[in-house]
């Protein structure tokens, strides 16, 4: 009896060890990091355009320009591969015009009043970069320079890690600011996005990115058909320079209730106040949950091709912005054109113009913290 029980014993472990070796070996064969040249930019210097791909075939790509996500092609409901965000095919395109698509922002995402905050009773101007405001890092923020790449390989999981040092009075922010962002895809076709940064003075920071969605055709037709939810109970209502006036304003009874899944179409062009402000949606909604907890922010749905993305941060925001200004003056990736919300923008952050709003959470870094965030994309298929 003892002997039958160690054979079988034996004969548990070898399968155990057979089926992982197998697992390990299809995930070795499977996942992987490409690089390749995406062109060079004014000193000569060459940008490198990173390939993720998983073991589902899932496929994510990176440039270390301005840590910017080119294309992600995802299944739909019949498996077909297809892209799913707005960009440019050459490194060209994104020296030349870009409405943000696909990169980091940074140092602060979003806008600041007039350009002017103060820290620590010192007051410091940025550039004024949008009408009277300052936005999304200044005139050459996150998505202009130029990041230090490293390939991640994991069991599981492809990254790049991108780094970036910020010097002292670099558009204007006061402190060495040394920023690292991880993009992580993984076997449950996640696109985890983790962002870091300290400082050697108080200053503030604050990260996103600024990928434009079309889950049916990556920008050839409207987004107004794609169907949305965001667990926020609250908007921050902005004035007509999209600055918030400092309270939180209950969704219910808004065009700005997206708390069960509805098209994004349906109340844009509303006889609403917040609608005229931002030209459709380009609005901060408070997410529901605890900051700092990852938790699901949103959801997309695209019912032609079954795809959804999830949203998932630790961020208490998140700027929803419907393509209101793309006006078909750009031609991307194959040739589209970039028309009237052709695209939509789901930018986990923190509140627009916290360092002037007290009542908001705070985005000051000071020495010896660590920023740190996390936000992940998660695509999924309706069957
Ligand atoms: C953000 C802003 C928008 C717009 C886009 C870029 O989402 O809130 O107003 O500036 O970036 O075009």
């Amino acid at each position: 009896m003892k002997n039958l029980n160690i054979v079988v014993l034996l004969i548990v472990c070898v399968v155990f060890i057979i089926s992982n070796f197998e697992c390990s070996n299809k995930e070795n064969l499977t996942m992987k990091i490409e690089k390749q040249a995406f062109g060079k930019i004014e000193n000569g210097t060459i940008v490198n355009l990173y390939t993720l791909t998983n073991a589902n075939g899932m496929k994510v790509k990176i440039t270390n320009y301005g840590g910017i996500v080119t294309s992600i092609y995802v299944p739909d409901r019949q498996g077909h591969f297809d892209d799913v965000v707005l960009g440019y095919d050459d490194l060209e395109g994104y020296l030349k015009v870009t409405p943000y698509f696909g990169c980091i922002v940074g140092r602060y995402g979003n806008r600041i009043a007039k350009g002017i905050f103060n820290l620590n009773d010192k007051t410091y101007t940025l550039a004024t970069n949008n009408g009277p405001n300052h936005l999304h890092g200044g005139i050459k923020g996150f998505d202009k320079v130029l990041w230090t790449a490293k390939e991640i390989k994991g069991k599981e999981k492809v990254g790049l890690e991108l780094t970036y040092l910020s010097k002292d009075g670099e558009e204007g922010y006061p402190g060495n600011l040394s920023v690292k962002v991880i993009y992580t895809l993984t076997n449950d076709n996640a696109l985890k996005i983790d962002y870091e940064a300290t400082t050697d003075q108080p200053t503030i920071c604050n990260l996103t990115n600024h990928s434009y969605f079309n889950l049916k055709d990556a920008g050839a037709t409207p987004i107004l058909e794609h169907e949305l939810m965001l667990d926020a109970d609250y908007l921050t209502p902005v004035d007509s320079t999209l600055i918030p006036t400092g309270e939180l304003r209950s969704v219910a009874g808004t065009p700005f209730d997206f708390k069960i899944l509805t098209k994004i179409g349906a109340r844009i062009n509303a006889d609403d106040e917040q609608i005229k402000y931002g030209m459709g949606y380009d609005h901060n909604l408070v997410l529901n949950g605890k900051a700092g907890e990852l938790r699901i922010a949103g959801k997309l749905f695209e019912s032609t091709t079954g795809r959804i993305v999830e949203v998932w941060t630790t961020e208490p925001g998140i700027q929803l912005y419907s393509g209101n200004f793309l006006d078909g003056s750009i031609t991307g990736k194959n040739g589209t054109v970039y028309k009237y919300r052709h695209g939509v923008c789901l930018e986990t952050q923190h509140y627009p113009d916290s360092p002037n709003q007290p009542n908001f959470p705070s985005t000051v870094l000071n020495p010896g913290e660590k920023y740190q965030t996390t936000t992940v994309y998660k695509f999924l298929v309706e069957k």
